[in-house]
């Protein structure tokens, strides 16, 4: 049976009603919706890939959404805190630290890609990008040195500046400015991409389905990638959701922050789209979409520094309100468990990240070789976080709510027909599905 928790748990810390929503938003919207979405996009589909998107994030993302922002809200406190005020069911503590270790490990890698649009955004302010017109060497020496160590560091100490200030002056007040800046200069891109000669053949691809190109392999892609685009598996949504208020709506919430994260994506997809046909770049390209392709298309454009420029703070700032998500899970986990101020947790996770960076930082480029079997010590972490750590956190989640805390539809407040939709998605139909990803992901199942 669960023990609700005291009002002062978590340190008694809280967001206000339009700072969770941006916050959320800000954690959800990141590379996600507008490095990897578009490369995967290109390479799954197009059209028919992002529908499937749709459907897995209003299927199964929004579900288990609401289920990490209850337990949160249920249990007052980190993750693993958490679950054990809502349980006396033993092991579920030690659970809860497996979530943990997830947002730990993925801000080691994260923070080097927020590290490169960081540069990416300097280098196209200056003029210095388009210098030279080989994009791909000028990516491949910079991903190739060290120096993306120090603009993964430079990543992370900012996050560490607004994750020391708190929720309320630091989460909350940093997410209510750069969100609306995103959104912004979300739509002045778009409006500059859709303008250009040749945007429709791109729109058409991003927004016409041909539905011969689904495939199971997409599907599971695809809703693999809702998970990781909305934050979810890794105790984000969960520590955020200990600091709602308990008047709020999380039905309601939870809507507001799948719209916002589809949005973002759409809006991300109607600038790389449009922009990648107009110059003749292969939007299925991978990684390398962003930063060689993008900046192609800038340098032939009139006012492409600017834009260029513009775009890459746009990426910077998306970045930056995820990492700001990533980095309170740990730093909650240790201030309860080991009674640390929030400065002295900050500094000391911050600095454990970092060196736990390094060794991503510089395998992704070839600057070090260290590699095991095919992949970079950098891909090794990513497969790690996204394949495996955060589908067993999805399942970790799905299972406590959907059969092990009786009380979870009361703290949820879903009423009527809706709460019997809710729980059937997260008893049956999360769980089955999230297996099949993790399955497909570590190879035990193919196809
Ligand atoms: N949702 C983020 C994105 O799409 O880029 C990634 C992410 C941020 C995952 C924060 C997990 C998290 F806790």
């Amino acid at each position: 049976k669960s023990a609700p928790a005291p009002e002062s748990a978590g340190g008694g810390e809280r967001f206000s009603q339009s700072g969770f929503i941006f916050a959320a938003i800000g954690s959800a919207v990141g590379l996600g919706n507008m490095w990897k979405f578009p490369y995967i996009t290109g390479k799954y589909g197009g059209a028919a890939f992002f529908l499937m998107f749709i459907v897995c994030l209003l299927a199964v993302g929004l579900p288990v959404l609401m289920a990490e922002l209850t337990i949160g809200r249920g249990g007052r406190g980190s993750v693993s805190t958490s679950f054990n005020r809502l349980t006396k069911k033993k092991g579920w503590g030690t659970l809860g630290f497996l979530m943990v270790l997830a947002p730990f490990l993925i801000l080691s890698f994260y923070a080097v890609i927020a590290g490169w649009t960081l540069y990416y955004a300097v280098q196209s302010f200056s003029g210095n990008l388009f210098s030279n017109s080989d994009y791909s060497a000028t990516f491949g020496s910079f991903i190739g040195s060290w120096q993306p160590v120090w603009w993964m560091l430079l990543a992370l100490v900012l996050t560490a500046f607004v994750i020391i200030k708190g929720v309320s002056s630091g989460i909350e007040k940093f997410n209510k400015i750069l969100i609306p800046g995103l959104v912004i200069l979300l739509v002045a891109l778009v409006i500059r991409a859709l303008t250009l000669k040749g945007a429709g053949d791109g729109v058409s691809f991003f927004l016409e389905p041909d539905f011969s190109k689904l495939t199971a392999q997409s599907a599971l892609i695809a809703l693999g990638h809702a998970f990781f685009s909305l934050s979810l598996g890794m105790g984000t949504m969960i520590t955020y959701g200990a600091y709602v208020d308990k008047r709020q709506s999380l039905g309601v919430g939870t809507m507001a922050i799948g719209l916002g994260d589809l949005l973002y994506a759409l809006l991300a997809g109607l600038i790389i789209f449009p922009t990648s046909f107009a110059f003749g770049i292969e939007p299925g390209q991978g990684p390398g979409l962003v930063f060689v392709a993008l900046p192609a298309a800038f340098a032939a454009m009139p006012f492409g520094s600017l834009f260029g420029g513009l775009f890459f703070v746009l990426l910077a700032f998306a970045a930056l309100t995820s990492t700001v998500g990533l980095l309170e899970v740990p730093v909650a986990f240790v201030r309860e468990r080991f009674g640390w101020s929030r400065g002295k947790s900050v500094i000391i996770i911050t600095l454990l990240i970092f060196i736990i960076g390094i060794p991503s930082a510089v395998s992704v480029g070839g600057a070090v070789d260290i590699s095991f079997g095919h992949k970079t010590f950098f891909d090794w972490m990513d497969f790690i976080c996204s394949y495996i750590l955060l589908p067993v956190g999805g399942l970790i989640v799905t299972i406590f709510v959907g059969w092990i805390w009786r009380d979870a539809a009361k703290e949820a407040g879903v009423k009527s027909s809706w709460l019997y939709v809710w729980l059937f998605m997260v008893r049956y139909i999360a769980p089955i599905l999230v297996l099949l990803v993790l399955l497909h992901s570590t190879g035990a199942l193919d196809f």
